[in-house]
């Protein structure tokens, strides 16, 4: 038992449904950040790719680690070189096993590059990929709320579902991607003072439709924040969402680790 995992007691369940532990800022201390991860309660990870060379990590990993599993995709910022070689490499490793999602995939508007209508078109051309293998997609969207609802509703995305992951659109947002069928991934910004927004939506969401994630090593909870975020600080989420719905913190890890299992199948 960790000392995160004595704070918040020890029969915890809880599901990590996005996390890039293959990042460098892990490089001198994986295992033991994986370690401590588990110590602190945490029972399943889902590594998410970025990048294509990320994917094939992720999906090592989830063969070193039995709690891992991986997600395979090409984050918007990475895709201005993608190609339809790509796109069969990506379709023959999410054959692998391990693989629950294709992801993470999206549109980020909040840098000008790579330019729209190419992150859109890879956005598009993941989704379709995902449906083809009855896979569900964990979403990256940031600044482009309106161009990603359009998106998944013109690419019926909600065939296969997935993860609004560090969500941080409004609540009414938050609904239109819920009656969409998607879960609204909910992370380190719910602890900031200035999280106002996201604790709107966790107020607003039911709780059976919200999953937890950390997206580390970026986001880190308070009373981590600005530093190396890592899985294990997952419980001072929980615990933020516990306080807001009035539940306990036992209810939000089950159920949001159910609604984990039923997305992913594992
Ligand atoms: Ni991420």
């Amino acid at each position: 038992m960790s000392v995160i995992g004595r704070i918040f007691g020890d029969d915890k369940v809880i599901y990590e449904t996005h996390t890039h532990f293959d990042d460098k800022a892990f490089d001198n201390d994986r295992d033991d950040a994986i370690r401590q991860a588990m110590a602190a309660g945490v029972k399943r990870f889902v590594n998410v790719g970025s990048s294509m060379t990320s994917s094939s990590t992720c999906i090592s990993l989830s063969h070193t680690y039995p709690e891992f599993l991986a997600a395979v995709g090409v984050h918007p910022e990475e895709c201005a070189d993608l190609t339809e070689a790509d796109m069969t490499a990506l379709e023959a490793m999410a054959q692998d096993e391990n693989v629950v999602a294709i992801g993470e995939i999206g549109l980020d508007y909040y840098w000008d590059e790579p330019d729209r209508d190419i992150q859109k078109k890879w956005f598009i051309r993941q989704i379709g990929l995902a449906k083809s293998l009855k896979l569900p997609v964990i979403i990256h969207s940031r600044d482009a709320a309106e161009d990603t609802l359009n998106i998944l509703k013109d690419e019926k995305a909600s065939e296969v579902g997935g993860i609004l992951h560090c969500f941080s659109y409004s609540k009414e947002m938050a609904k239109a991607y819920v009656d969409m069928g998607f879960y609204i991934g909910v992370g380190g910004v719910v602890t900031f003072k200035n999280g106002r927004k996201l604790k709107e939506v966790v107020e607003e969401t039911p709780l059976d439709r919200i999953v937890t994630e950390t997206d580390s090593p970026y986001m880190a909870p308070v009373p981590y924040r600005g530093r190396r975020n890592t899985s294990e600080y997952l419980p001072f989420i929980i615990k933020e969402i516990a306080d807001i719905k009035g539940v306990s913190f036992e209810e939000v890890s089950k159920v949001t680790y159910d609604n984990a299992v039923r997305l992913f199948g594992k």
